[in-house]
């Protein structure tokens, strides 16, 4: 099986292996890595690893889908996290998450109609005293309001050029 990897990545992943005393302990290292080049991580690419570490394809799946920084499907150029846990959902999470997406005019977990972002829900950020808060791709935003997410919103729209009408988002 051939998911296409770049020749960087799969030298990177051939000289991971060997660090690990067994070779499924670079599982990680390697779902990162493919993530990073592809966007996300399909049943393709889950079925290469579990061959490339001698695992079968559940124990790969396991993996992605028990940590919340992997992905299955691809997302928009930037990744905005909501936080949902009680301190954010008390101080108005939902209303910031509905915020998110009226001004991208898009759902939640989709990938916008301009190709920009997706909004997500996210557990607690570890943040609960400025609730209520969300990450836009790395960075944590506290005491938010609907006014400051318009305003972000429209920093996003200035820095993040739209997708070109019929094009994927495999392609971003
Ligand atoms: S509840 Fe939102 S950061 Fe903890």
């Amino acid at each position: 099986m051939d998911i296409d990897l770049s020749k960087e990545t799969l030298t990177y992943i051939d000289e991971v292996i060997p660090r690990y005393p067994q070779k499924r302990s670079a599982i990680m290292m390697i779902l990162h890595a493919i993530q990073k080049e592809k966007g996300c991580l399909s049943l393709e690419a889950q079925e290469w690893v579990a061959e490339k570490l001698e695992l079968t394809p559940i124990q790969v799946r396991e993996v992605v889908t028990f940590y919340p920084f992997y992905r299955e499907h691809p997302i928009g150029k930037r990744q905005i996290r909501v936080c949902r846990t009680l301190s954010c959902a008390l101080n108005g999470g939902y209303r910031i998450c509905e915020a998110f997406k009226k001004a991208f005019d898009t759902e939640l977990d989709a990938i916008s109609p301009d190709g920009r972002v997706t909004v997500e829900f996210a557990e607690c950020l570890a943040c609960c005293g400025t609730a209520p808060v969300a990450m836009i791709d790395d960075t944590l935003y506290e005491n938010l309001t609907v006014e400051k997410v318009k305003d972000l919103c429209e920093e996003i729209k200035k820095e993040t050029p739209a997708r070109e009408v019929g094009a994927s988002a495999a392609n971003d």
